[in-house]
């Protein structure tokens, strides 16, 4: 069953009921200002770094689910009614209710008894703000005579401090009320000089600042004491809980609407003018404050929402494809890459199901981002690539994670995760395929941030690669630290201790634990690399890194190939993980997928093998799991894998960040309707008529879908942040449909399922527009053998660099 639909020409997704199965959530703001929005107005905003900076509080795994929110009342002040016309939190029965998820903004209408409203929440570009305009219309044929108030719960800054350090904070909170501007000033001493606003484009009728006023002792926010009451209280906060209410009248004759426009905001005093007058402790305002009124101005939102509006059209407008199947249009053209962005904007810091807490930016995650986000914002994607390279160690390796706010590697989780280092060479790659900005490779990048280590990017690539090369084990493959891209594959940890961390447990030494993970990985990167030096004139490093990645593939050929499969691992003592010799765990999902997407087996056949076992063993209707089967117990020598129930996370669920691998794979062997089948099983839209199954929201890519040992498979979980988003990305858009950026050109080469005549496309590359149409003269397979450009033939599928601002007219002929 659907909980609403896709208004592809709008780009929205539309919900038409609030009790979706779970909060179905979108995210304001692309840059610094960032804030989390359910479909009933529910999340919380932060800036730049949601631990450290955070504006408004929420509390994760509540009951009712999703409390805590930007929270709109409307107060029907002749009868003393009140609702929420986002149905959270009052739950009141609305008469209709509709929310319009769009890129970057969130609106939600609904209408009871006569009253409609309709309220649009965004992040203005380039603003550290958000904007709430409700619009209120009344549709009785008589007055209405109406309270609006808001809501919102300010976080004293430190996000986990903040919920846990409350003997300290309840005594901290401060606040000040100018001019009808709430500032949440907690810290605003020596230390910060940062406030938070709350402003309102009408006359007030009254204020609260102070949480348990506003909501009345042991009440909640589904009946506020002020809202019930029908004023507030002008409550001022002195420690406690420093909240932001504001209280409008609003007379409304028959058929009237007005616009109420609220701005909450975040704000930053240079130090040495934090107060005015001087040496007092109050907020100088001077520089917010037109900043504010400027943004309460009905036309300033009106423009802002119309310039977001066409930045959309301008970021997706690098590639927009046509072709027989609307689940595949809507997500390459519009939600697919705006998942990647908001993946590179926020890594898995930021969700329902990422607290904001506890995790920075993977070195991992944020390479892997940018493969479905550097054709969108080229020197965005520059700017992070120079960031990660500047945590990465002397040695090569690399800090698991840093924090977005200092951009220092995080000590707390450390590094040791020896698949990391590697994918920073596909970041880069894919980087320069994109945009052809040789010049990066020339930027000076300090190690661990210390400036006196200052190389070239290339360096840092070479170190990545030596990384390996310094870490093999006694047969030849990677030794696998803490764990490789599965987190949760941890040989060396063997914790028995309840509650211990599989990331950061002490490992044991001694081992020799191995990944063929890693070995997959190191082939493709040690091809990139080889690329990469070609690029550079520097033909001897070519050649010794196309040597490395030979070598690589013949040790996993010969230590890794199980016979039907590749396999997945050597354990601490040398025994074999992921083969038909193991009870449990035969079959993983990872090498089948990096290794053939890395050449290996391409041509003598072990790569068709493998993928017949993944569709053989791992395939379900949701998805391909992780592996099989599942781990019934746990196993101390594999970690936390097989701490989790069968079926789900890495034990098996359908980890869908692997599932393009596979569709990659499938392509690289020239099967279309392999490839495709798969990609449709995890498309969210197309999952979207099994919503009550699914759960999550249809619109976006889940990290997980239980796998088929849960006993809900199908049910998805952890949407939003997760490399999934990228690699579907990269696989449908780049081997399925075909067109893909490589060092010398855009390469047309599509492996399309059966059914489809053919596709267009338009692809902008580095400066020039592509318009693209592929048909099929086949029945069935076929490839492409030559382009007919603007009208002439050449041979190959590689299209080379057109001049800037050229259109050129690409035919391809599947045969
Ligand atoms: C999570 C992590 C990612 C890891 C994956 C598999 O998605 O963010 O880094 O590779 O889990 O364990
Ligand atoms: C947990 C998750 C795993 C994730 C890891 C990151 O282990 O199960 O998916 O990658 O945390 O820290």
């Amino acid at each position: 069953m659907r909980y609403g639909y896709f208004d592809d020409d709008r780009r929205e997704y539309v919900i038409e009921r609030p009790d979706t199965p779970l909060p179905w959530i979108n995210y304001l703001g692309l840059d610094a200002y960032v804030g989390v929005i359910s479909n009933t107005a529910g999340g919380y905003s932060y800036y730049r770094d949601a631990r450290l900076r955070r504006i408004t509080r929420y509390r994760y795994n509540n009951a009712p689910l999703d409390s805590g929110g930007r929270y709109i009342y409307l107060r029907d002040n002749s009868s003393g009614e009140y609702w929420s016309p986002t149905w959270q939190p009052t739950q009141r029965a609305l008469d209709t209710y509709e929310c319009r998820h769009g890129l970057s903004y969130t609106l939600i209408g609904s209408s009871y008894a006569g009253l409609r409203a309709e309220i649009l929440y965004m992040v203005p570009l380039g603003e550290t703000l958000e904007v709430w305009r409700l619009r209120l219309t009344n549709e009785r044929d008589t007055p209405a005579d109406m309270s609006v108030f808001s809501s919102v719960e300010f976080c004293l800054w430190a996000a986990q401090d903040a919920m846990t350090n409350f003997q300290r904070n309840y005594s901290t909170g401060e606040v000040e009320v100018d001019d009808g501007v709430i500032y949440h000033k907690t810290e605003y001493r020596e230390r910060r000089d940062h406030v938070a606003y709350f402003a309102c484009s009408e006359p007030l009728a009254g204020f609260d600042t102070q949480r348990d006023t506003f909501l009345g002792p042991y009440r909640g926010w589904d009946r506020p004491a002020a809202v019930e009451r029908g004023e507030s209280f002008n409550s001022v906060a002195h420690g406690w809980a420093p909240h932001g209410s504001h209280h409008v009248h609003l007379a409304l004759a028959p058929g009237e609407t007005r616009e109420v426009i609220f701005v909450l905001g975040y704000w930053e005093n240079p130090p040495d003018q934090k107060f005015d007058p001087p040496g007092s402790h109050i907020v100088n305002k001077t520089f917010v404050r037109p900043v504010i009124n400027r943004w309460l101005r009905p036309e300033t939102v009106e423009d802002g929402f119309e310039r977001l509006r066409q930045s959309w059209t301008s970021l997706l407008s690098p590639l927009q494809v046509d072709t027989p199947d609307a689940d595949t249009d809507r997500m390459v053209n519009i939600w697919n890459p705006y998942q990647c962005m908001v993946t590179f904007n926020v890594s898995r810091s930021v969700s329902l199901y990422e607290s904001g807490i506890g995790r920075g930016m993977g070195f991992r995650d944020s390479n892997q981002d940018l493969l479905g986000f550097v054709h969108m914002v080229p020197e965005r994607a520059r700017e992070r690539i120079l960031d990660i390279a500047a945590t990465q160690l002397a040695t090569g390796g690399a800090y698991h994670q840093y924090q977005p706010l200092t951009k220092r590697g995080n000590n707390v989780l450390g590094s040791g995760f020896n698949d990391d280092p590697l994918w920073l060479i596909l970041g880069v790659s894919a980087y320069l395929k994109e945009t052809g900005d040789a010049s990066i490779l020339d930027e000076q990048v300090p190690y661990d941030n210390a400036a006196d280590s200052a190389a070239p990017l290339y360096e840092h690539l070479e170190r990545s690669l030596g990384y390996t090369l310094d870490r093999l084990g006694p047969h030849g493959l990677p030794l696998i630290g803490r764990a490789d891209w599965n987190d949760c594959l941890n040989l060396n940890c063997f914790s028995e201790t309840p509650g211990e961390t599989f990331q950061t447990t002490a490992n044991k030494n001694g081992g020799a634990a191995e990944s063929v993970f890693i070995a997959g990985l190191f082939v493709q990167a040690a091809k990139e690399l080889a690329g990469i030096a070609d690029l550079r004139g520097l033909a001897e490093d070519a050649i010794s890194h196309q040597a490395e990645a030979e070598k690589m593939a013949g040790v996993i050929a010969e230590h890794a190939w199980d016979g039907a499969w590749f396999r997945r691992a050597y354990d601490y003592f040398g025994n074999v993980v992921g083969s038909s010799e193991n009870d449990e765990g035969q079959i993983y999902v990872e090498p089948q997928g990096m290794c053939v997407l890395s050449g290996i087996g391409v041509q003598n056949g072990l790569a068709t093998k493998a993928l017949h076992s993944v569709r053989e063993h791992l395939a379900t209707s949701h998805g391909i799991v992780l592996m099989q089967p599942a781990y019934s117990r746990y196993h101390v020598e594999l970690g936390e894998i097989s701490s989790y129930p069968p079926g789900y996370k890495e034990n098996a669920g359908v980890f869908c960040h692997t599932n393009p691998w596979v569709m990659i794979a499938e392509a690289m062997v020239g099967n279309g309707d392999g490839a495709f089948g798969y990609y449709k099983s995890i498309n969210p839209s197309a999952r979207e008529e099994i919503s009550e199954i699914h759960r999550c929201e249809p619109y976006v890519y889940a990290q997980m879908i239980a796998g088929k040992d849960a006993p809900t498979h199908g049910e998805a979980k952890n949407s939003w942040l997760t490399g999934t988003a990228a690699w579907n990305f990269v696989a449908i858009s780049q081997w399925i449909l075909g067109i893909r950026a490589e060092l010398d050109g855009l390469r047309i080469d599509p492996v399309l399922p059966d059914s489809w005549p053919g596709f267009t496309a338009t692809r902008r590359f580095r400066g020039a527009t592509y318009e693209i149409s592929v048909t099929r003269q086949t029945t069935t397979g076929g490839r492409v053998s030559h382009l007919v450009v603007d009208g002439k033939p050449i041979d190959g599928t590689l299209l080379p660099v057109a001049p800037s601002g050229a259109v050129v007219q690409v035919a391809a002929v599947i045969a």
